[in-house]
């Protein structure tokens, strides 16, 4: 599996088939999490939620993981438009099946539009791994895409749900065939549901999961 013939497109198609639409799922609860000190984005991609992360979190320090080297290099390239010296940045190029988290404990962990890259015992084990490194109170934030339970909204997400799985598996090898929605798996991980914004019929969503919560 590999981002990288993507990376140098990855933008200008979000413009062209999402517009601004993905940057608000991405963006919801930012503000929310202003207090964050030690966060995880993982499969960043090109970094267009990274700038704004360390916008709302100028303090906070960041571990950037991306399997593609593309991917990295353009995150590295806009964060640098906002802070020439990426001070308080780790930009990690690795596969997450393979990484070891490190010791410290991250308050935030972020996961847009990435957990849908995986099948479900692939899911399982990022969901474990990520969590064994999550603060006793650590927030994670994802935004990703959804089925609906019925309707026409249903019909329209699986023919898009379609058409995407077909076009990412065959331009970069994704290993899904289809989405697995991570619930269950953060849920076993001591993680619960504070907040989700649907958007786009059902076929977006934005959630803030909180660990140990009351
Ligand atoms: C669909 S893109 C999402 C990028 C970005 N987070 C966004 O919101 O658009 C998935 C990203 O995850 C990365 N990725 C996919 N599989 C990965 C893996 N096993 N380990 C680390 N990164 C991976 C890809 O290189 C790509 O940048």
């Amino acid at each position: 599996m590999s981002f990288d013939a993507l990376a140098a497109h990855y933008r200008w198609m979000e413009r062209v088939l999402a517009g601004n639409k993905l940057q608000r799922c991405r963006t919801a609860y930012l503000a929310q999490v202003a207090a964050s000190q030690n966060v995880l984005l993982l499969g960043e991609g090109n970094g267009r939620f990274l700038v704004e992360c360390r916008r709302a979190l100028p303090a906070a320090r960041l571990t950037c993981l991306d399997a593609s080297g593309p991917m990295l290099a353009l995150a590295r390239r806009r964060l640098r438009r906002l802070d020439p010296t990426t001070a308080g940045v780790e930009f990690v190029h690795a596969d997450v099946l393979e990484w070891t988290p490190p010791a410290p404990a991250f308050d935030l962990i972020v996961t847009h539009f990435f957990l849908d890259c995986f099948r479900p015992e692939q899911l399982e084990r990022i969901v474990a791994s990520i969590a064994s490194a999550a603060s006793a109170r650590a927030v994670w934030l994802l935004a990703d895409f959804a089925v609906p339970s019925r309707g026409l909204a249903r019909c329209r997400a699986q023919i898009i749900h379609r058409m995407m799985y077909a076009f990412f598996r065959a331009a970069t090898r994704l290993p899904a065939r289809a989405l697995t929605p991570p619930d269950d798996f953060l849920r076993s991980n001591h993680f619960v549901l504070r907040d989700r914004a649907r958007s786009e019929w059902g076929l977006l969503h934005s959630d803030r999961w909180e660990r140990g919560g009351r």
